[in-house]
């Protein structure tokens, strides 16, 4: 049963964002946009951080989560990955909702208490899958699950720069949640099994390059992503092929975020070798939405408030952990690894993944459909732009 109940003194909800970095702080200037929430800083860094350093005096700054804690209803946890599990656990403890920055966590068995200590405290657990609030991932998703693109054949996703080396997680577990939660989102699905290749050029123990191949058996599609924080260019590209259309998502892409190609290669018959071509239209609809981090984070506030269902919630964050510990594994034992054997060394079934089409829709509603007006010459209509991940 799921608690509602706000528990501070402070009219309205009082959010503590944990870790005020690079991404924490985009939390604090979201949250800090809606007018029924109250938001807490918190961070070891604060008083010597200028732009944060005057909350302590006001009572709106902490230096660690608990002396925050009785001063507020919820918690957003922008830390280190390898901090996301323990400071997760604290506020659930303390009674708090949490939303826990991408990855959940860093195991699978750390993910899978998580869940559980929300469902048993009743409190809502959202993870930060960013991009399960996007506009163009929703209309990719829609365009897939109304077959579209025929029977699709494979997604693959890049997302490489020239990147932040981080000190405690590797480029897997660093950047592929987001390729991981997008294919899952995309084709409503879980990988059966993973298959990984990485190398390590720079830094003595992580990884810094690293290619994925996920097998939806279920569904007969494969999902191969490439991450890499040591790359020349910038990219961030996810494509889907099927029998009948394909489409190109660059989310660097300022006018033309999706472009949905017309082409299909066939068979000439059963036995003929050769292969017959279809080139029709390249179109690109327009995309058009909130910036997906206040969708998100809009969510989280609505669930607290009304008992509703989060968009991303505590079993999408452990759908996608379960994959990069399987990646891990794959790894380390140069091996394909069934995600059957991670949930194998888990605590009993895995909970069940709840991914109702709770998010909103192509054209940037919370709950419309993703209609998605397309434009033969294409222009989309861009609101936010992400600069890092
Ligand atoms: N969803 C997204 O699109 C997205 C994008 C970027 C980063 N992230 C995630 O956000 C998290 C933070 O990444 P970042 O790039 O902002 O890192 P960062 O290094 O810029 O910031 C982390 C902050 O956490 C603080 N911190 C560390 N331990 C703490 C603790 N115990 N209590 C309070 N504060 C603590 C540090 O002092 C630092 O200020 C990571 O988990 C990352 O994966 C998500």
């Amino acid at each position: 049963m799921r608690r509602v109940l706000v528990m501070t003194d402070t009219p309205g909800l009082s959010v503590a964002v944990v870790g005020v970095g690079y991404w924490g702080s985009k939390h604090l200037r979201v949250l800090g946009g809606f007018p029924e929430v109250h938001t807490v800083a918190v961070d070891p860094r604060l008083p010597t951080m200028p732009d944060y350093a005057h909350l302590l005096a006001q009572g709106r700054g902490f230096t660690d989560l608990t002396e925050a804690l009785p001063h507020v209803d919820a918690v957003v946890v922008a830390t280190h990955p390898t901090s996301h599990a323990p400071l997760g656990h604290q506020a659930l403890a303390a009674g708090k909702h949490v939303l826990v920055e991408k990855p959940l966590a860093t195991t699978a068995a750390d993910a899978r208490s998580l869940v559980a200590a929300a469902d048993a405290a009743g409190m809502v657990l959202m993870v930060g899958h960013t991009f399960e609030h996007n506009p163009a991932v929703w209309l990719l998703r829609e365009l897939v699950q109304d077959d579209q693109f025929g029977d699709v054949y494979f997604i693959e996703s890049e997302r490489l720069n020239l990147g932040l080396y981080q000190s405690d997680v590797n480029v897997i577990l660093d950047l592929a949640p987001h390729d991981i939660s997008i294919a899952n989102f995309v084709l409503q699905s879980e990988p059966t099994s993973v298959t990984t290749w990485a190398s390590r050029h720079v830094h003595p123990l992580h990884e810094d390059v690293a290619q994925l191949r996920l097998l939806y058996e279920d569904i007969g599609v494969e999902a191969t992503l490439h991450v890499s924080w040591l790359h020349p260019q910038k990219v961030r590209r996810s494509v889907v092929v099927g029998t009948h259309q394909m489409a190109v998502y660059d989310d660097l892409g300022l006018d033309e975020r999706v472009r949905l190609h017309d082409k299909s290669v066939e068979p000439a018959t059963d036995t003929d070798l050769r292969v017959s071509y279809h080139l029709g239209q390249v179109v690109s609809p327009v995309v058009q939405g909130a910036e997906p981090l206040a969708v998100q984070d809009r969510q989280f506030v609505h669930s607290i408030l009304t008992g509703g269902p989060p968009g991303s919630d505590g079993r999408a964050g452990l759908a996608v952990v379960r994959v990069l510990e399987a990646a891990q594994r794959s790894l380390h034992e140069g091996r394909t690894v069934a995600l059957a054997e991670i949930d194998a060394a888990g605590e009993g079934p895995v909970p069940q993944p709840s991914r109702g089409l709770v998010n909103g829709t192509a054209n940037g509603t919370a709950n419309g459909s993703a209609n998605g007006t397309t434009k033969a010459t294409g222009r989309g209509s861009h609101v936010w732009v992400d600069p890092v991940h």
